[in-house]
């Protein structure tokens, strides 16, 4: 089988520990455990087996995220390592070589990867900045054909921070309950709103939805590798079929540890975190901005640990992140990726200092 190199996570994978200011992360700054639990917590990891556990996640587990969700119960929930796993999964689930996949993007790139490597044909809908990083509903609804196995999404958006307003999620759901399709919802960063409440999951609105969410992005937990899928039961029951041949289990630790920031109070104690460093990031980047408005612009993200940034000045972008990297040591992830030039991605979850220095240093770069 023949894959696309994923570009995204492979320059990330060679340089972001070589940098000195990685500003390349899209998730919020991550908590140690001993920030994260209570000493009694803490003593508690000193007892749990390190048995395999469930396929499927363990019983108390998927109750848990089951409640994260209206009318779902454990038949609807999978647990996997990390929502890469969950998003892999969810391919080899829905999707046959003949299907048509309509996909938003720019969008993490892991489904169109896979997707088109089982020889799945992959009908694109471009979000642009002009509307807001929102999707054109009209080119949604003439994508769709009698071949449309799913619809699938980034809700809080990655790259570009974008949060669907709530009727463009009904007007979604109507196409794909018309045209009977599954929508995939990756919805990692639901819970990182920056002005808004919680956004509503496609799960709750839709019952062919299927949605992929995890503890790395919003619950600034990435280590844990702790992702799942919610959805219809039966496509859920064929997502286990696919786990057995993947990872079999996820971690007994951090099953464990998924239990305890999950349970309501932690939750939101943990995103009202990622929110309040979220938001001082992006005061911090939208003056960065506006004192360097000759170079750059940028749509504020609405949610979610990155921006994206157009800038101004004849470079390509993956050249100019090459620079940048080469001579000032901060690393950031170049537009090419995600097919857009004349873009950069900008992590806004670092700590403070960090993400102001790593500016710094690019202004300079700008400058020279
Ligand atoms: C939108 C989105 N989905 C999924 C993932 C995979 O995350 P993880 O496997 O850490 O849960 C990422 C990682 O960057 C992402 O940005």
């Amino acid at each position: 089988m023949q894959i696309e190199e994923f570009t995204l996570e492979r320059i990330q994978s060679l340089y972001e520990n070589l940098v000195e200011f990685n500003l390349s992360d899209s998730g919020v700054h991550p908590y140690s455990l001993k920030e994260l639990l209570t000493p009694d917590q803490l003593l508690g990891l000193h007892e749990v087996e390190l048995g395999y556990g469930w396929t499927n996640g363990g019983v108390e587990l998927r109750d848990t995220i089951a409640r994260l969700y209206k009318n779902r119960d454990r038949e609807n929930v999978m647990v996997t390592n990390g929502s890469a796993e969950a998003n892999f999964i969810l391919v080899m689930t829905l999707l046959e070589p003949s299907d048509e996949l309509v996909l938003f993007v720019p969008n993490y790139l892991q489904i169109r990867g896979w997707a088109k490597a089982l020889g799945v044909t992959v009908k694109e809908i471009v979000l642009r900045e002009e509307l807001g990083w929102l999707p054109d509903l009209d080119e949604v609804r003439a994508a769709v054909t009698p071949k449309t196995k799913l619809i699938s999404l980034c809700n809080p958006n990655n790259p570009t921070g974008s949060l669907l307003p709530r009727e463009t999620m009904d007007a979604l759901v109507a196409i794909a309950r018309e045209h009977d399709v599954y929508l995939h919802a990756d919805e990692i960063y639901r819970g990182s709103e920056l002005d808004t409440e919680e956004s509503t999951s496609f799960a709750d609105l839709y019952e062919k939805a299927v949605v992929t969410a995890g503890l790395s992005k919003a619950m600034a937990l990435p280590g844990l590798r702790l992702g799942w899928l919610v959805g219809p039961a039966k496509e859920i029951y064929g997502t286990w079929q696919r786990k057995d041949y993947t990872s079999i289990t996820t971690g007994a630790l951090s099953e464990h540890i998924a239990n305890i920031v999950l349970q309501p109070a932690k939750r939101a104690e943990i995103l009202s975190r990622s929110r309040r460093l979220l938001r001082e990031n992006r005061a911090l980047l939208t003056s960065w901005i506006d004192a360097h408005n000759n170079l750059f612009c940028y749509l504020p993200p609405r949610a979610g640990g990155m921006a994206f940034v157009r800038y101004n000045r004849h470079i390509n972008s993956s050249v100019l992140v090459d620079r940048v990297r080469e001579e000032k040591s901060v690393m950031l992830v170049p537009g090419d990726v995600y097919g857009l030039d004349g873009y950069i991605r900008i992590g806004i979850g670092a700590p403070k200092h960090h993400l102001e220095v790593g500016l710094g240093r690019l202004a300079d770069f700008m400058r020279g």
